[in-house]
């Protein structure tokens, strides 16, 4: 049996698995989110409470879980000491509600309230996250779980959304304030010294054996991309960021999980009465215990591969007619920027860099003044990402949910963020079916924050 092993703050107890509201909200009902400094125990005793921002008192906030068709409704109130939002990631929702400042709606200001309100199309596995200084906001803790059920949800025996998390704190075990140091900026991102799950170091959560356990894996992860494997559990993969494959996987592989990739997984608990199955992260040096799952007695019996989950509403990609453009990224160690736009002037890799920005898309640094693509409503986009750089990025569009055009023409399962690692050139296609201004960037929330993002345009 593959030990698992702990290298970061050892001996830590305690169970979190995000709180639920209540099922089915009416409605007119309108949640209430307060941003705000609030403390938790994610150390061992001995050490202090974390000091962290928190949803409603908690890191990661409240799993928001509501039926598909229904709208979601919440007043965020930042009692921040900076300005925010909050990001609906993967939701294909009305462009006004999508959080983004300076872009869909202006900042929300210490001590303002800002209502979203908008209709949930798809049922899946998304989540939320401020997406205002977001290198900072979000690993400080403001980061949930959103849960669209489907109206036929299919049985199972534990429904378990786990935000996967990892933290940089101190030997105090505080959040290290060092969000934008030039060498986390310009090489892999800001990876964290301890690994979180629902903000616990040591999640467990007990199980029957024989039990059909649904995993909804949400990486929240500033940068580190998870690899992930399963002990005393099989099973399949349902669905990834949120939308159902057309027929679920055996899962065999590591589950390779960029930051703000989901996975959903059905899986039955093999693992025996009286052992512990579990979620294991894999690095160089060996699996780490992510969630024990203690298992107690119940069924040996396998149960039959499950069908797939209903398909959300489909946007056809046609890919003859497509408009093509190329992305071409840029920059960060090793592949320095020589010179490159930002904010409208032409400046060479020592000023951006002195300026904390150290990645360009197409030449340009940070969100450019026009467009990378302006969209005719219903239109496919073909974009071939190219990345000259030697880093990893996790790409991700806003509002639309796109598939990989393979080398055969052939279309992947569709996705909201896309690995794309050193020298790879990939294409991706969507129907743009969903009027508004969207980003598109690195969520290595470090690269974005230094110049990795751009943005396209959707005619209503
Ligand atoms: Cu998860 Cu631009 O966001
Ligand atoms: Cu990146």
């Amino acid at each position: 049996m593959l030990s698992s092993r702990r290298r970061f703050l050892a001996g830590f107890a305690a169970l979190s698995v995000a709180p639920a509201l209540p099922h089915r909200a009416r409605a007119s009902q309108v949640r209430h989110l307060q941003l705000a400094p609030a403390s938790q125990q994610i150390a061992p005793e001995g050490y202090p409470e974390t000091n962290l921002w928190c949803v409603n008192g908690s890191m990661p906030g409240e799993t928001l879980r509501l039926p598909q068709g229904d709208r979601l409704r919440v007043e965020v109130e930042n009692q921040l000491p900076q300005p925010t939002s909050l990001h609906w990631h993967g939701i294909r929702l009305d462009n006004a509600m999508d959080g983004v400042p300076g872009v869909t709606q202006p900042p929300i200001q210490p001590g303002e309230r800002f209502t979203y309100d908008f209709a949930l199309p798809d049922a899946g596995t998304y989540w939320y996250h401020s997406h205002a200084q977001s290198v900072e906001q979000v690993e400080r803790g403001l980061q949930g779980a959103l849960i669209v059920a489907e109206t036929d949800a299919p049985d199972v025996d534990q429904d378990l959304p786990l935000v996967i998390d990892d933290m940089r704190v101190t030997a105090e075990a505080q959040v290290d304030d060092t969000f934008t140091a030039p060498h986390d900026l310009s090489h892999a991102g800001r990876l964290g010294n301890v690994l979180l799950v629902n903000g616990s170091l040591h999640a467990a959560q007990p199980v029957r054996r024989g039990d059909r356990l649904r995993l909804r894996l949400i990486n929240s992860a500033n940068a580190r991309i998870f690899a992930l494997g399963l002990q005393g559990l099989e099973g399949w993969i349902m669905a990834y960021d949120g939308m159902p494959l057309a027929s679920p996987r055996a899962l065999s592989d590591r589950i390779v999980l960029a930051p703000a990739q989901r996975v959903d997984l059905f899986c039955d608990v093999t693992a025996p009465d009286g052992e512990d199955a579990f979620l294991l992260q894999f690095e160089q040096d060996g699996g780490y215990e992510m969630v024990r799952f203690p298992v107690s007695s119940g069924s040996s019996a396998r149960r039959a591969a499950p069908p797939p989950l209903a398909p959300n509403p489909d946007f056809p990609i046609s890919l003859s007619s497509a408009r093509r453009v190329d992305l071409r990224m840029q920059g960060g160690a090793m592949a320095w920027l020589e010179s490159a736009d930002f904010e409208g002037e032409a400046r060479d890799g020592r000023d951006l860099a002195q300026r904390g920005q150290f990645w360009a898309l197409n030449s340009t640094v940070g969100r450019p003044i026009d467009p990378l693509l302006t969209a005719a409503l219903g239109e496919t986009v073909r974009i071939r990402m190219i990345n000259d750089t030697q880093f990893p990025h996790a790409m991700h569009l806003h509002g639309m949910h796109f598939s990989e055009v393979h080398s055969d023409g052939r279309l992947g399962p569709l996705r909201d963020t896309l690995l794309m690692l050193r020298g790879e050139t990939r294409e991706i296609a969507f129907q743009a079916h969903n009027p508004g201004d969207w980003l598109l960037h690195c969520h290595m929330l470090s690269h974005h924050a230094a110049g990795m993002g751009t943005w396209v345009r959707v005619l209503a």
